[in-house]
């Protein structure tokens, strides 16, 4: 069966053509990853632009598997100490920030920000500084379905809360209240589009598999790896490719296995073992960290 999967194209928009690199760098903590998957052994994880297989790989024999060919060997070659390049996430976010000055944000004073450590200050730098109402207007309008739309296929966007804008603003806030600026490289990475180089290359410890995740994880041995780092990619995904994947992850991971999800979603309110507050990227809604075999 093939699997319905929005990724599968390669491409944000809708329209035909050739898969893309989408993905420069990654915009998931891995080290929720690195913390949870202490003492664990074998790790299967969604390749994207690399950044969690190469950390993770310093300690864990690791599995990085994608749809997406172009970004498989993006990845891979990151792993081998290239320099990292521009996906399609970076050049929207950069073409973004073009706008910036329009809300009164200039470089000088988000480097100034940025180089804050203390969360009382940066709070208080980010409401009288920064959350201006251009700001707020001008980030709510981007988000805004009819402008997401023009660079997203519909599916992309079936996930996202309404008011999406206000939703991720509110996300960055609590980010800044909780995580040191100073020493969190993901805060960089979206306000500047900073620190993307490579992470020191650990090719030896990764096998690169270009795949769907279920239908790989199907084919392999029962119980052979004790976690899994699955990226967000059930958003955009058939529920049936849900109930597919948390089959097949439950199949081959060892008893005491973990998996770990992330979703733009809202949380349901009854959500236990909700990571995203952890997330120094805090773009995440949810960033489940749980047992497989209570999936
Ligand atoms: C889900 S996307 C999201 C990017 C991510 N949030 C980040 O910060 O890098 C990450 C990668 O998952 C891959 N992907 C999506 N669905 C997949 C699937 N079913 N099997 C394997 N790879 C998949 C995409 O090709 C993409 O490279």
């Amino acid at each position: 069966m093939k699997p319905k999967v929005a990724w599968q194209v390669g491409r944000f928009d809708s329209w035909a053509g050739a898969q893309r690199l989408l993905f420069g760098r990654m915009y998931e903590d891995v080290e929720i990853e690195h913390e949870a998957f202490q003492g664990k052994g074998r790790v299967f994880c969604i390749a994207s632009a690399g950044d969690t297989a190469i950390r993770l790989a310093g300690e864990h024999e690791v599995v990085a598997c994608d749809i997406n060919p172009v970004q498989l060997a993006y990845a891979e070659r990151r792993a081998s100490g290239s320099p990292a390049e521009m996906g399609a996430a970076e050049r929207v976010m950069s073409l973004a920030r073009t706008l910036l000055p329009l809300a009164g944000w200039r470089v000088s004073v988000l480097r100034e920000f940025l180089a804050l450590s203390n969360v009382t200050e940066q709070i208080f730098f980010w409401r009288n500084h920064l959350d201006t109402w251009r700001f707020r207007a001008g980030f709510d309008a981007l988000m805004s379905r009819p402008i997401l739309r023009v660079m997203y296929a519909a599916q992309f966007l079936s996930f996202l809360p309404p008011s999406f804008g206000a939703v991720l603003r509110k996300r960055l806030e609590k980010g800044f209240a909780r995580h040191s600026n100073a020493s969190n490289p993901y805060a960089r990475a979206l306000l500047l589009g900073e620190g993307c180089e490579s992470p020191p290359p650990r090719a030896g410890n990764i096998r690169f598999v270009m795949a769907d995740a279920a239908s790989w994880l199907e084919s392999c041995p029962c119980r052979c790896f004790d976690a899994f780092s699955l990226s967000n990619i059930l958003d955009g995904a058939e529920s049936a490719y849900r109930s597919r994947l948390l089959r097949a992850v439950r199949r081959a991971g060892t008893k005491e296995a973990i998996v770990i999800l992330r979703s733009f979603a809202e949380p349901p309110e009854a959500l236990n073992g909700n990571h995203a507050d952890h997330d120094r990227s805090s773009l995440w809604g949810i960033v489940e960290v749980r047992r497989t075999h209570i999936l």
